[in-house]
């Protein structure tokens, strides 16, 4: 490729031509096309087809515009600006007559089919087609023949099929296949019965099937969750938010009606998920409204008879705190809590009686993470697709290598964007003959299904795999092997058996060859084949993105790619590799900020509360389950702590074990900051506020602060006065989020409307009785960010957008309207929040002990494989893998039950068939699953998809002779189960709608304040 023309093609703000557009002249960017740039100046022009991160096809004729040969030509002639290129110079007309009259005829076309039931359409009022049709000025319907009509397709639970709102403007194929890979959905028919959907009914299979009810102009894909429990866009109270559901951190918008969540839509983040969310993202909110939340006080003693809802009484909870303040207490945080509480818990027990909830193993991976941080930066997504310009100059990767991570199950997100970066190379070859990369169309036909190489080595089968130029199944040590060999060949200059290119004194060619039918890759054996390919593709690339992460749970595998990463990164060839780690949780990162060597492993509290009779030990536990200790490990913790107490919002083990239990508000109803995988740390903000008792994480922490620990310096009644707090001891991450905090109200000096701006039409639910819509929230809960009303600042004033709206833009296309660009940063993006960690090694470097060796004297690691033992990997879908919403009845039922994968040889050697019921006995508990037999898995490792075993199980060892076959008895007991969790779910997810809606039907709800429920002082307003 050419880096000068690749350089040309890319956005480049200095290089600004000029355009005249209805005789005014205005300053664009000459990569984008002309209806971008348009756009780009703020300017309306209706449009369907083109998408701002899709490109242009040219399929809806909808943006006509009229261009002028130059200033004396005054017919000039229509063209698509989607598919027009800016030049220096060019003069257009959007107000010409013949282009508006297109226009108004174009949408006039399109709704001769359309059904016009906006009345009964999700989509009504933040309609694109809607806006367009308003917009062209098509006010009559002239049409008076039958219409076309389809059947529609069952597609899953999470997304609704109406076709006959279909506009064919082919948006929902393009993505679906063409950006996110999807296989299982097309376009199908001729002429005017043109079909969008599935070959026959069936769940979607795309984990970012979603996106559909935002890519598709019209209502013919439609959130069903939002749908069952549906309001319209202008009665929603919505709020910027982060996704909590992995560690890339989306950025979310969720929306929220009488106290229950409705909805999550995307939050345009340039930097991060662009115009995209996964599915997990996108619909596993359903935790905030589950059954499961914990609702009421538990163990503290309030008067008899009173209903747990709102029970809470600060003098009792003082009392009962009272009784417990001798006692010596253990914290221990949560990489799915807030920043800010993780940090209040470190101070109220002190630094060497903290804990991240982490293993002796999963300590030692925390620091092996915290290394590589430090000396590798994170991209973003954006700077991974190259949508932004990489630190070190114009480059774009040109090689991926996915190692140990099932990306698309613990990082969907960055799962897209990495499909993204394999067009690299097609892109390249459209940049050889001139075509720009917003040409979509000819950039596919014409690159075919050049892709850039990638490798894929892994211990569970991943979807990259079939696309691999290389891909591997091994077990977690076998791979760590396996890269130390692929090291050793690197260092050995890339010279092993004169097989490999070697890169003295060549240069690196412009594309690389990944050649494997060459005859001595061929005669090699799998792994050997692999390792040659992939060592000749990296001898050749110059920016190699490497990613892997901790789900493997191996120090080991980071410290192999600490190698591979120094040795490429030594190379004086123009190497330049780039690392992406996975973090496992939301705030993983964020926690990565208070290891120490003082921080206490699991296997350090178990011991110091069982070693230490004559000082009791009691725990703080903070939204923490610890399901990676056996039910053995959780008894012995359980047994010798005097008193323990939780905070959480959803109910589980530790909940059941705890004496006190504080309901703890989800991330909907609660302010924070969580820091992402690469260390950047974004502000999350209510939506609503808790029904009490439920406050929020920092809140029960100041008042255990209180009356628990006496630090009576701690008083806070907002998120800011923490904040404050720990900015006055002078740590800069408190003084980095106050100055973002209060540039943003500087600029503005009022909060920004958590509802659209006003207008008439909001619906009262209960108009029967009143038409005034009930308030749920007290005048005065507002902070300085944002106003629980529709009065405020407008939306685009802000970077911190609750939602998408402009005027005469109501749908989610109004995003340019906040954009700097199109495509570019918001109007008013804050500045970069990314945490600067103190990410220095802790340990002081003696020639005496190595840090390994420091590193297990500190968290020792009890040898637990024996060498005949399976490696058991956790293989569940990308809905199950996360630990908040894997039990969203939705999910459940999209499970098609639990399944266990063996190696051929094993399968061989204990006579087990495909889909045999096999017995497995993990620690001591019983699991049943369906058998699979994998020819290309590892002998070593069983990976199981088993809905009961906890999250965090994985690289754990299993001895062959704990696998059995199930009898017949324990076949019908297991196949029953099965049935009991579909049935079990189907009736949960009836029973929260019908509770949901009863709610609704029940205002005015108390949500703010129950008299008398919460006496004390800390009246607060429940958020930031
Ligand atoms: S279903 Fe929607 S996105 Fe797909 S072609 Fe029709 S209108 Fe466009
Ligand atoms: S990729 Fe991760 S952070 Fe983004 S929406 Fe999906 S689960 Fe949430
Ligand atoms: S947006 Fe230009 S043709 Fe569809």
């Amino acid at each position: 490729m050419s880096d000068n023309k690749r350089a040309e093609n890319k956005k480049t703000d200095n290089k600004q031509v000029t355009i005249y557009i209805d005789d005014v002249a205005h300053q664009v960017n000459p990569d984008d096309n002309l209806l971008a740039g348009v756009l780009s100046e703020k300017l309306n022009l209706p449009y369907f087809c083109w998408h701002p991160s899709m490109g242009s096809v040219g399929a809806c004729r909808q943006c006509a515009v009229t261009q002028y040969q130059d200033e004396n030509d005054s017919r000039g002639r229509m063209v698509m600006s989607c598919m027009t290129p800016v030049v220096e110079g060019m003069r257009i007309g959007l107000k010409d007559k013949s282009s508006e009259k297109f226009r108004e005829q174009v949408i006039g076309a399109m709704m001769t089919n359309h059904p016009h039931d906006c009345p009964v359409c999700a989509e009504g009022g933040e309609c694109h087609l809607q806006d367009m049709t308003v917009m062209t000025g098509h006010t009559s319907r002239d049409y008076c023949g039958s219409k076309r009509t389809f059947n529609n397709q069952y597609l899953g639970e999470f997304v609704g099929h109406e076709m006959n709102r279909c506009i064919t403007c082919y948006r929902c194929v393009r993505f679906y296949k063409d950006y996110a890979g999807g296989k299982d959905f097309d376009v199908f028919g001729s002429r005017n019965q043109v079909y969008f959907g599935r070959q026959k009914d069936g769940v979607l299979e795309s984990s970012f099937s979603g996106n559909l009810v935002e890519v598709c102009p019209t209502g013919v894909f439609t959130n069903k969750l939002f749908s069952a429990h549906y309001t319209r866009k202008w009665d929603l109270q919505s709020a910027p938010s982060v996704c909590a559901h992995c560690s890339i951190g989306c950025n979310t918008s969720i929306g929220e009606r009488y106290g229950s969540v409705r909805r999550v839509m995307n939050r345009y983040n340039h930097a991060l998920n662009g115009y995209f969310l996964c599915d997990r993202g996108r619909f596993g909110i359903g935790f905030v409204n589950s059954d499961k939340r914990i609702k009421s006080v538990k163990g503290i003693n309030t008067k008899v008879g009173e209903p747990n809802i709102g029970m809470f009484n600060e003098k009792s909870f003082a009392k009962e705190m009272a009784l417990h303040s001798g006692e010596h207490f253990i914290g221990i945080g949560s990489a799915r809590a807030s920043f800010e509480a993780n940090r209040l818990l470190k101070y109220l027990v002190g630094k060497k009686n903290f804990s991240l909830g982490y293993t002796n193993q999963e300590m030692q991976l925390a620091l092996r993470h915290k290394q590589l941080l430090a000396q590798y930066p994170q991209q973003s997504l954006a700077g991974i697709e190259n949508r932004v310009q990489h630190g070190n100059g114009e480059k774009e990767h040109d090689l991926v290598l996915i190692v140990g991570e099932l990306v698309e199950q613990t990082a969907p997100r960055l799962s897209l964007t990495i499909k993204q970066v394999l067009r690299n190379a097609a892109l390249d070859k459209a940049d050889s003959i001139g075509v720009k990369h917003w040409q979509d169309s000819a950039v596919r036909t014409y690159a075919g299904s050049t892709s850039t190489p990638l490798f894929s080595l892994q211990a569970q089968p991943s979807e990259f795999d079939q696309n691999a130029n290389g891909s591997l199944l091994l077990s977690p040590q076998q791979i760590v092997d396996c890269l130390t060999r692929l090291t050793q060949m690197l260092k050995d200059d890339f010279a092993i058996s004169d097989t490999v290119v070697a890169l003295s004194g060549q240069t690196t060619p412009e594309t690389i060859n990944v050649d494997a039918d060459s005859s001595d890759v061929k005669s090699s054996n799998h792994e050997d084949k692999f390792l040659l390919l992939l060592a000749r593709a990296l001898s050749q690339a110059k920016m190699p993105l490497i990613v892997t992460g901790l789900s493997l749970k191996s120090p080991e595998l980071l410290a192999a790619i600490d190698e591979l990463m120094a040795c490429l990164s030594q190379k004086s060839h123009g190497f330049s590799p780039e690392l992406t780690l996975v973090a496992p949780e939301c705030n993983s990162v964020g926690n990565l900020h208070f290891l120490s060597e003082c921080a206490l492993s699991i296997e350090q509290i178990i011991e110091r509360c069982v070693s230490r009779c004559d000082e009791p030990t009691s725990l703080v536990i903070l939204e923490q389950d610890l399901a990676q200790l056996s039910s053995k490990h959780s008894q012995l913790l359980r047994k010798h702590c005097k008193t323990m107490i939780v905070l959480d919002h959803t109910r589980h083990d530790m909940t059941e074990m705890a004496d006190i239990v504080l309901p703890v508000a989800a991330i909907s109803e609660s302010n924070g900051h969580f820091v992402n995988f690469q260390g950047r740390l974004q502000r999350f903000n209510s939506v609503h506020i808790p029904v009490k008792p439920i406050m929020e994480n920092w809140h029960w922490l100041s008042l255990l602060a209180k009356h628990l620990f006496n630090h009576q310096e701690i008083n806070f009644n907002n998120l800011e006065q923490l904040q404050s707090f720990f900015a006055k001891h002078g740590e800069p991450w408190a003084l980095q989020v106050l100055s973002c905090q209060s540039g943003e109200g500087k600029q503005t000096g009022n909060g920004v409307a958590r509802q659209t701006h006003r207008a008439s039409g909001r619906t009262a639910i209960m108009a029967n009785q009143s038409v005034h819509e009930v308030k749920t929230y007290l005048e005065n809960s507002q902070n300085g960010a944002l106003n629980y009303s529709m009065e405020g600042r407008d939306s685009r004033s802000s970077s911190n957008m609750p939602y998408t709206w402009s005027p005469e833009w109501n749908s989610n296309q109004s995003i340019f309207q906040h954009q700097q660009e199109v495509n570019g940063e918001l109007t008013n993006a804050e500045h970069e929040n990314l945490l600067n960690l103190t990410l220095s090694v802790f340990f002081d470097e003696s020639p005496q002990t190595s840090m390994a060796e420091k590193i297990d004297k500190l968290w020792p690691i009890l040898p637990i494989k024996e060498s005949e033992d399976l490696i058991v990997i956790q293989n569940l879908p990308w809905y199950l893998a996360d630990q908040q919403t894997r039990c969203l009845p939705e999910f459940i039922l999209m499970f098609p039950g639990n399944m266990v994968s063996i190696s051929k040889d094993i399968a061989e050697q204990r006579s087990i068939q495909p889909q045999d019921v096999l017995k497995l006995n993990i620690d001591g508990q019983y699991f049943f699953a369906k058998a699979k037999v994998n020819m290309k898995q590892a002998e070593s490792t069983i990976l199981v998809s088993l809905f009961e075993l906890p999250l965090s199980n994985n690289n754990i060892s299993l001895a062959l002779d704990n696998i059995s076959k199930a009898t017949n008895d324990e076949i019908s007991d297991f196949q029953q189960d099965e049935l009991n969790r579909i049935q079990s779910a189907q009736q949960e997810k009836f029973n929260v709608l019908e509770r949901l809606k009863k709610q609704d039907k029940t205002i005015p709800i108390a949500f703010y304040d129950i008299e008398g429920a919460f006496d004390g002082e800390n009246k607060g307003e429940g958020n930031g």
